[in-house]
């Protein structure tokens, strides 16, 4: 019988947790669980990379995982990569087998060393941010896994990692790496309720986001004040607010209200206010659930972090595996001799 195949996804601890991170990934990562057998890192290193503040750090990386945990993430299935050292070990080694030059023509690079230089930005480009893929790559290739599911923007990230494990190969003469694919589910595109042309995000506000774990009144109350119209769409298209409306809809799986109230849109008697009320009780639904696995989780804080630790003890024995077999393929002097 051949092995369960691998997939492994990280996730930066950097606060809330929306609805677009639950409808565009998180909730995938759960139904994965079924098929494969995954990794799933909070991936704190990463979260140091642009200016940060270390009490907010600590405090969010916990406050992930007990997120993640409510969400039907398995805790077996759960690391923190700060508890696994190995990653930064091989990252220092993936180093010396990147390109100097790729790694400054990444798109993420370019765009996040743009906003430091910005006005409100703090002019500080780390060589962390420079590097922040090696140690994605790290991230990856320490587990072996058949399939990484990334949204688009992190393609590129596994382009690179795909180039830097060949590079490796062929430098020590030995098919060591698996090349990672990449797994791309259709999943829906959240957009910001208060400018549906932008992706939801936190980085933009407030207003940009629905956090998966707020309390009703604030869910309905942003529900209700999302655009609908701003009367620039062409005629007969359906403009980007009701369409996301819709999408929200679709993607909490409330198929009877998205049919019917598409055929409102189709016969033109959509009243916007009954497409907000079936949205704000999808939403409510799922994050009543998943503020009540809170819950339970936080009335036993203690138990559930020594499991979290337990569970990346266990997952580090893999990536010390990994990291003994680079080092010997690399020249270098291991403990173990
Ligand atoms: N760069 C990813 C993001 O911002 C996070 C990440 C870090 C990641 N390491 C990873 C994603 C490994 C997939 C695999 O979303």
């Amino acid at each position: 019988m051949s092995e369960t195949k691998r997939v492994l996804s990280c996730i930066q601890p950097t606060g809330d947790m929306h609805f677009g991170n639950y409808f565009g990934a998180v909730k995938n990562w759960v139904k994965l669980q079924q098929t494969y057998t995954c990794y799933y890192g909070v991936v704190n290193y990463h979260a140091m990379t642009m200016p940060y503040n270390p009490k907010k750090l600590r405090n969010n990386t916990w406050e992930l995982i007990f997120n993640l945990l409510s969400t039907g993430i398995d805790h077996e299935r759960l690391f923190i990569q700060s508890l696994v050292p190995e990653h930064a070990e091989l990252s220092w080694i993936l180093n010396c087998f990147t390109s100097y030059g790729q790694l400054t023509r990444m798109t993420q690079f370019k765009d996040k060393s743009a906003q430091s230089g910005e006005q409100g930005g703090e002019g500080f480009i780390s060589a962390g941010l420079l590097n922040y893929p090696v140690l994605q790559a790290a991230d990856i290739l320490i587990y072996r896994p058949s399939f990484v599911p990334v949204g688009k923007d992190q393609e590129q990230h596994l382009e690179l990692t795909r180039n830097i494990a060949q590079r490796f190969n062929n430098q020590v003469g030995k098919e060591y790496f698996i090349l990672p694919e990449p797994l791309f589910t259709e999943v829906p595109k959240v957009m910001s309720p208060a400018d549906p042309t932008r992706k939801m995000s936190k980085s933009a506000g407030d207003k940009h986001y629905i956090n998966l774990f707020a309390e009703e009144k604030r869910i309905r109350k942003q529900v209700r004040s999302a655009v609908t119209d701003t009367g620039d769409t062409p005629e007969g298209e359906m403009s980007a607010g009701v369409r996301n409306l819709f999408e929200l809809l679709k993607a909490g799986e409330a198929m009877d209200a998205y049919q019917s109230l598409q055929s409102d849109y189709e016969a033109g008697a959509l009243k916007y206010v009954d497409l907000k009320d079936a949205v704000a009780d999808t939403l409510v639904g799922i994050s009543e659930q998943v503020r009540a696995r809170r819950a339970e989780l936080d009335a036993n804080k203690k138990e559930v972090k020594q499991q979290i630790k337990a569970s990346t003890a266990a997952i580090r024995k893999e990536a010390q595996q990994t990291i003994a077999e680079v080092k010997d393929l690399a020249g270098l002097m291991n403990v173990r001799f």
